[in-house]
């Protein structure tokens, strides 16, 4: 696997629960879109994660800050 399919290199999301109980999930990237790992945070813990070759998306289910290149926003109720 290149440095490029491990994702080495690029940008990185944050992810900060404000809550217990946050999950993480990774999406696949392809044509078929499912949930091959998931983190479950407590909260003000943080995960620092990139995007790779496997996983094109992910789903952030409860409260959380979100920081990426597309800005900062707040998830959950
Ligand atoms: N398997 C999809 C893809 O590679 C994953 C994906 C990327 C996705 N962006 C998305 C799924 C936005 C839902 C919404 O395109």
């Amino acid at each position: 696997m290149t440095e490029d399919e491990k994702g080495v290199g690029a940008r990185y999301v944050v992810v900060k629960a404000l809550e217990d109980g946050v999950v993480i999930m990774g999406l696949t990237r392809g044509k078929d879109t499912r949930s091959h790992h998931s983190e479950r945070l407590d909260a003000g813990e943080v995960m620092v994660a990139q995007f790779t070759e496997l996983t094109a998306a992910i789903k952030i289910r409860g409260r959380a800050e979100i920081l990426t290149d597309a800005g900062r926003l707040i998830s959950g109720l």
